[in-house]
This record gives structure tokens, sequence and C-alpha cells, in this order.
């Protein structure tokens, strides 16, 4: 039968995955302890607090802290299985910085006395498991690394990758499929034990770099779709048409379902895993590099379309509505609207840009040289503006009357007043 695990764990990088695999581990009675470097982190969820919006887990992190399963920490401990969720983005030229991976391979290699686990839980280009195994027996030369001792290492190194929805992160860590890839089929099934603590949906076992590319080729088939989304509203543009009553008509065929356009691609994975399968195959990879380049296109594209507006009026004023990269979160890292609202302060820095997202209050810090940008609630901003630029489909933004529209310039990226 399939076993369970038991033991101590540590998670390393305590951020939007992170936090809640540690929680979701600390609330089924695991004993987790949870590592990051940035001391505020440490400190909030030491207290019990969650230093970003993620529904459902206030309750939870708070419970576990308060029945002692979760404690966290700046420094690796000893444990009995290590998972690692700290930041893998691209460097300049697109290929993957594996620094924040390498450093925590770093940290935990002193830890090991063997027989513990280590799971890269980080998206990751192909190969970058093993890669943990070499580092791990470069720095460790006394313990048998799984890479090369197939029979029966020490250490069991697997990469199990994460594919939650932000804003729904504490439900389909439960119900989503997993896949375990172990740098051998051992090493699968030991850190599949750990994920069998909580993962109610099918646990999918493999080697480490299909389940690096799975995750990878989950992302770029977003990436295209939304891409073909994104072509049809420049082609759509260009001939006069409504990009939006063309997808609606062709979405109408029983095997048909166009996405919607948009601002662009944001996040930390769509707009950036693409690139990494680029960089592993650059010469095959000619789709997947084309819709990145697409999808990268589209906030100077709309930025391009509101500065041209601006012109026309005198001393206009834009309300921006959505900074986040995605509908009703509050992580703006990686956002095409955020991204748009620069282009247009660059661009035109004495046109007052009152910014209304519900998620974010402050004006975000690439803004912050701009004193004609500031924040503004929704209902304000569009009442003061004469040009109004609809970027995240926030719930809230959705509900709005049409009324409060009448007589402004819209650009409704993405499609809510529809
Ligand atoms: N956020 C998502 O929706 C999502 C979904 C699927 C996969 N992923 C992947 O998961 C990984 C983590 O993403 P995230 O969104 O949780 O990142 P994040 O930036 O929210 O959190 C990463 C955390 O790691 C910490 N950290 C960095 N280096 C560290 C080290 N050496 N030791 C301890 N802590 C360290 C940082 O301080 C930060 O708190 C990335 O590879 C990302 O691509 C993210």
């Amino acid at each position: 039968m399939a076993d369970t695990f038991s033991g101590t764990v540590a998670v390393v990088g305590l951020g939007y995955i992170g936090l809640p695999t540690a929680v979701v581990l600390a609330t089924r009675d695991i004993d987790v302890i949870g590592v990051d470097i940035d001391p505020r982190i440490v400190s909030a969820v030491s207290r019990g607090e969650v230093p970003f919006a993620e529904p459902d887990l206030v309750v939870s992190l708070a419970g576990a802290v308060a029945m002692g399963t979760l404690s966290a920490t700046d420094t690796v401990p000893l444990a009995d299985a290590y998972i690692i969720a700290v930041p893998t983005p691209f460097n300049a030229d697109h290929t993957a910085d594996l620094s924040y991976v390498r450093r925590a391979t770093e940290q935990i290699a002193p830890q090991l006395r063997g027989g513990e686990i280590v799971v890269l839980e980080s998206t990751s280009p192909p190969g970058t498991t093993e890669s943990v195994s070499r580092w791990l027996s470069e720095l460790r030369p006394d313990l048998r690394l799984p890479h090369t001792d197939e029979g029966l290492p020490d250490i069991h190194i697997a990469h199990c990758p994460e594919r939650v929805l932000p804003g729904r992160i504490m439900i389909e860590m439960i119900t989503n499929d997993r896949v375990v890839g172990g740098i051998t089929p051992l090493c699968a099934q030991r850190a599949a034990s750990i994920y069998r603590v909580f993962c109610q949906g099918e646990i999918c076992l493999t080697d480490a770099a299909s389940a690096e590319m799975a995750k990878l080729v989950e992302n770029a088939y977003r990436d295209i779709n939304i891409a073909f989304a994104n072509e049809l509203s420049y082609v759509s543009d260009e001939l006069e048409l409504d990009v939006w009553e063309v997808i609606r008509l062709a979405n109408r065929h029983p095997r048909v379902n166009i996405l919607s356009p948009g601002p662009g691609v944001g996040g930390h994975c769509i707009a950036v895993d693409p690139w990494f399968i680029v960089g592993a195959s650059p010469g095959s990879a000619k789709l997947i590099r084309t819709a990145r380049e697409i999808n990268d296109s589209k906030p100077n594209y709309v930025a391009q379309q509101v500065i041209e507006t601006c012109t026309r009026f005198k001393n206009p004023t834009v309300a921006c509505l959505g900074l986040t990269f995605k509908a009703n979160v509050d992580d703006i890292r990686e956002s095409p609207a955020l991204h748009v609202v620069e282009l247009i302060a660059k661009a035109l820095p004495d046109v007052e840009l009152l910014l209304a997202d519900p998620f974010v209050h402050e004006v975000p810090d690439t803004l912050a040289g701009y004193e004609s940008v500031r924040t503004a609630r929704c209902r304000d901003a569009i009442a003061a503006a004469d040009i109004v630029v609809e970027l995240v489909d926030h719930d809230q933004f959705r509900s709005l009357s049409r009324s409060l529209l009448a007589g402004k310039v819209v650009y409704d990226t993405r499609g809510v007043w529809r």
C-alpha cells in the first residue's frame, strides 16, 4: 500500500506557494517549519498573520500557529523533508535565474543526515531537479545522491510542480491532481508520500524532467491560447471589427472555445514559464516564442491607444481601473495593467492618472516619482475622468453601472462591460 509521510517538513520560501503548502501540511498534524530570508515574512507568519491576500489562508494559518504545528524561522533546520518554493524568475535574456534554487540547496545541504526527501516545487526548466542533486553531491560528497546512485540513495529528490490558481489556492492545493517526478522511481514514491497527506486529486508519478516540462507546457498552452485571442484583437482593430463579437460568434461552434483578449499576460507563471521551454529548445519552440512576443506587445499597444486619445483633450484625466496581474488578487508582479499605466505616465507625465484598484491602496513604487499619479476610489476616478481604461476584470468593476461611463472615452481591455 502507498505510504503517507510522517515527520517534520521544512518549507523553504514562504510566498504564495510555500506558505499555503506549509499551512495545508500543518493543519493535518505534520510538524512544519517555514523558512524565509525575508524577516518581515518570518515575523508575520510567527504571529499567525498572512503577509499577502489569499482567501481562506488567514484562519488556517492562525490555527496552525496556535496549535504549534507551524513555526517560522530564517534558518533552514534539521527536518525529514524539505520543500523548496523559492522564486524562479528569468534573466534579461529570458534564461531562467536559478540562483534562488541554488541558494536554497546550499542552505539545506549542511542539514542532511541521510534518509531525507528534497522536493523542488519551484517552476523550473528541464534538468533543474537533477542540478539540485548535483549541487548537493558537490556540497556533500559523503552522501549518495540519486542522479548517480540509482540503487539506494541517501537522499530522495523529486520535482512536484504547483498549478494552483491565486485566489483559490487553498481549495486547489487539495483538489488538483498532482504530478510528482522523481530522479528515480523510488524518489517519486517517497516525495508522493508527502502529498498524500492532503491531496485529494490523483498523484501522477513520473520522472523529474517530464514533471518539469509538464508544468511549463501547461502555462505555454495557456499563453498560446491567450496570444491567439490577442492577435485576433489586433486583426479586428485593423479591420474595424469588434473582436468580442467575433469571438462570441466563433465560440458558438461546438468545438471552438477562444479565450478573451486583454491588456497582456502577467504574473510570474504564464508570462515567465514559456521562456524556459524556449531557452531549452530555441530552434524548435517557435510558436511558444511568438505567443510570448504577441502577449508582451499588448501593454504597449493599449498604452499607445490611450496616449493618442489624450492628445485630443486639453488637460485630460485618465482613470485606470485595475493594477494587479489578474482579477481579485492583490499581486502586481509582472502585471500588464501596471505596465500600461507606467507607459502612459512615462509618455505623458503631466496627464492626471487616477488609479483605482480595490486590492491596491498605494501608488506602486514604479510610479512613485510621478506627481500626477494618485490613487482614487473607483467611482470617484470614473467621475473625474475623460478617459476610462479598464485593465483588470475585478468583480467590483463588472458590477459597475454602465451609466457612470456616459460621455467618457472607454477602453475596456477585458470586455467587462460587454
Ligand atoms: N504564485 C503562483 O501562483 C505560482 C503558481 C505555480 C508555481 N509557482 C512557482 O512557485 C515558485 C514560488 O513562487 P511564489 O509565487 O511563491 O514566490 P514568492 O516570491 O511569493 O515567494 C518566494 C519566497 O521565497 C523567499 N526566498 C527566496 N530565497 C530564499 C531562500 N534562499 N531561503 C528561504 N526563502 C527564500 C522569498 O523571500 C519569498 O518570500 C516559483 O518558482 C513560481 O514560479 C508560483
